[in-house]
């Protein structure tokens, strides 16, 4: 992952207000790299409002001391975004520290925890704190 900068949602914001041929002139003076840094940058999802602001309070952790926390509702509640955010804000508050995301398959884990719409880099890219870029492997 690599940490979004203020100057990505500057550029985002820019690259919105220009005309056509405005963009087709900072094109222009772009190499292969950086060209394709700003289609990263305009591809991210919008940085959105904290988490703790459009939680519902059945999404936030328990308070108090817990070592098991589970979220049973229907479809749609909002479980893999809670969990999402729960991990993304772990993950921030200890960088470094490892994560075991428990799915029924590998493909699971990683097609709807990670990469899903309420996954882990959506989260990511959404509190703009970070971008990701998959590993060609
Ligand atoms: N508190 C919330 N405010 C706004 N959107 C939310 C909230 N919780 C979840 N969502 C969104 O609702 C949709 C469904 O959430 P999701 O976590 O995938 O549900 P579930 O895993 O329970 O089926 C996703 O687009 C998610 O980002
Ligand atoms: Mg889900």
């Amino acid at each position: 992952m690599t940490q979004s900068t203020p100057v990505s949602s500057s550029l985002r914001t820019r690259w919105r207000q220009w005309t056509p041929e405005q963009r087709r002139e900072f094109l222009r003076r772009l190499d292969a790299p950086e060209r394709e840094r700003l289609l990263e940058v305009l591809d991210a999802p919008e940085p959105g409002p904290a988490w703790d602001q459009v939680a519902r309070p059945e999404q936030l952790p328990p308070v108090g001391e817990w070592l098991l926390w589970l979220y049973m509702a229907g479809r749609g509640a909002g479980k893999t975004r809670a969990a999402a955010e729960w991990s993304h804000g772990r993950a921030l508050a200890y960088p470094g520290c490892r994560i075991a995301l428990v799915g029924r398959t590998p493909a699971d884990v990683r097609d709807v925890m990670i990469e899903g719409d309420s996954g882990i880099l959506t989260v990511a890219a959404m509190s703009g704190r970070c971008t990701s870029r998959p590993s060609a492997a």
